[in-house]
């Protein structure tokens, strides 16, 4: 068993496919373990994607996820990881395979629909950002 970060942007929230995603993980084997809606500050945008601090991409990537509101998740399952990384598609939606979340929810890069961790370390790393430990079941 895995646990990993489900992040839905806030141009999938916008578009009110909270629903048709989470049904994405739920009918693949993966479970919700935990979730929240919020609205992240500039702050805790930059720090969570402070990996990216040096990329030119970094002050756009943390406007569009302060713009509206998020939801995050802990999903649980067999290779959480990897699963949710194959159902959301490539990083970019154009390069995302038929069937896949961000082909068909997501517009652009920016705009792409969902965030998944990359790896379990990093999981582990992004789940205690957003969620205490007893809010994890
Ligand atoms: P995400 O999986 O949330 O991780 C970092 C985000 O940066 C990524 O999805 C994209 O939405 C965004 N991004 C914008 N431009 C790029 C780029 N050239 N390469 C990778 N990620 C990018």
């Amino acid at each position: 068993m895995e646990q990993t970060l489900s992040i839905i942007k806030p141009d999938a929230v916008a578009k009110g496919v909270i629903g048709k995603i989470i049904d994405r993980f739920e009918s693949n084997g993966l479970k919700v373990a935990a979730m929240k809606r919020l609205q992240l500050s500039r702050y805790d945008a930059g720090k969570f994607y402070a990996v990216h601090k040096d990329r030119p991409f970094f002050g756009e990537l943390v406007e569009f996820m302060v713009s509206g509101p998020i939801v995050a998740m802990v999903l649980e399952g067999e290779n959480a990881v990897g699963k949710n990384r194959e159902l959301m598609g490539a990083t970019n939606p154009k390069e995302a395979k038929p069937g896949t979340i961000r082909a068909d929810f997501a517009e652009s890069i920016d705009a792409n629909a969902v965030h998944g961790s990359d790896s379990l370390e990093n999981a582990h790393i992004e789940i205690n950002f957003f969620f205490a430990q007893r809010e994890i079941i």
